[in-house]
């Protein structure tokens, strides 16, 4: 028997009731097919905490955690309370970057029973690799206060190192897929980050002759994924244009509630966090309506991220045969509450183990 340690973030608003069920759909999973334990440990960071301790997390939390296999994140924001540049600066970037995970892998595809706001989305099934660790999310600027000439300067930092990185998982990536690689860039603007980019593209693709690549400007490309997005298979993005390419993704799938998200430490020194794509969802938080699918999806791309991919299918699948059986949370068109979502997930799940 597996037994895999794993902390529990819920953090905020709806990350709190979306890793409630996605927790109890991985127990059912474990329960009914055996082999694998999950041991989840709870810790209550987030912008409630932040108003009794004047912190996101504890002096200790990245020790904490680096203790785990891997971590389980809701959302994180509560603007009312917090201002978001505290609250994810003090805790979601800071996981990121402590424990260097620096490829965001984000999938995008058609899901049966969930309808797509595009005319004629075929059925498409993309996978965006977005660079989690640096980029534009630079902490490098500043605000300066001079009178009518204040200004705020941001730099855009780009390692050789973390490029080339995340390029080249989105190549191995491609290998096992179709050998076809689509690069967001942006050489004709006036930025100096997007050549570089393109030639560490063009390097590491020397050693891949065998995979389709293209580089294609980011603003043409996020018309495309409106547009024609069955003609993407892997897409690689810089983390602000990976950032807004899979808000994309998830808005053509039918909802940025079904999204999900891996984050990945490739060297295995530190545990890789599992997140879903949207945020603490402050309008419907509290509710009980928030859709559970983007964290359980998530769950899944935990479990291949272990090796327990047949797992991983079948819980894709149960959750598939919910949304084709009607059984969907508002925003994606049905009446279903977050429970009864996750209920009948669990069901599924369950009926597959008995045959
Ligand atoms: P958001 O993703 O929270 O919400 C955008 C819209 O999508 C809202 O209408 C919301 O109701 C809806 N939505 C989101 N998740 C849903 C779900 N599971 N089910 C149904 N509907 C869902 O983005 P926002 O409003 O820009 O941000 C709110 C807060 O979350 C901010 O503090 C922001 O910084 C933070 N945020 C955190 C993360 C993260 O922790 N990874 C990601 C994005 C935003
Ligand atoms: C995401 C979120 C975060 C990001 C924010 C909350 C910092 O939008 O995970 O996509 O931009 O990375
Ligand atoms: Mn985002």
């Amino acid at each position: 028997m597996r037994k895999i340690e794993i902390a529990a973030l819920p953090g905020d608003g709806v990350g709190v009731e979306v890793t409630e069920a996605a927790k109890d759909v991985l127990h059912t999973l474990a329960r009914a097919h055996g082999g694998v334990e999950f041991s989840f440990t709870d810790f209550p960071w987030s912008c409630d905490y932040y108003s009794k301790h004047g912190e996101m997390m504890p002096k200790d939390a990245i020790s904490t955690l680096s203790q785990f296999e891997a971590i389980f994140l809701g959302a994180v924001g509560n603007p009312a309370i917090v201002p978001d540049h505290i609250s994810l600066w003090g805790m979601l970037i800071k996981i990121r970057r402590e424990f260097e995970l620096s490829v965001n892998v984000r999938p995008a595809k058609k899901v049966k029973g969930i309808t797509s706001p595009l005319a004629n989305p075929k059925d498409f099934d993309l996978i965006v690799i977005r660079e989690n660790s640096e980029g534009e999310y630079s902490e490098v600027g500043g605000r300066i206060h001079r009178g009518e000439h204040e200004m705020a300067i941001q730099n855009a930092v780009f390692t050789r190192r973390a490029t080339e990185k995340v390029i080249r998982y989105a190549f191995q990536l491609a290998e096992k897929r179709n050998n076809r690689l689509v690069s967001a860039t942006k050489s004709n603007g006036i930025v100096h980050s997007m050549p570089f980019w393109d030639e560490v593209t063009k390097s590491v693709a020397a050693e891949y002759p065998h995979v389709h690549t293209q580089s294609t400007h980011i603003d043409a490309l996020a018309a495309f994924f409106v547009s024609k997005p069955a003609e993407f298979d892997v897409v690689v993005a810089s983390n602000l244009f990976g950032d807004i390419l899979t808000d994309i993704g998830s808005a053509i799938m039918g909802s940025i509630g079904i999204a999900p998200s891996a984050n990945l430490n490739l060297e295995g020194r530190y545990p890789s966090m599992f997140e879903p794509v949207h945020g603490s969802a402050p309008d419907i938080a509290g509710k009980g309506i928030a859709n559970p699918i983007g964290q359980i999806w998530t769950a899944k791309m935990m479990l291949d991220h272990f090796g327990f991919e047949e797992l991983g299918q079948v819980l894709m699948d149960s959750m598939e045969e919910v949304t084709e059986a009607g059984i969907k949370t508002p925003d994606i068109g049905g009446t279903a509450n977050t429970r009864a979502v996750t209920e009948a997930v669990k069901e599924k799940i369950l009926e597959t183990a008995r045959v």
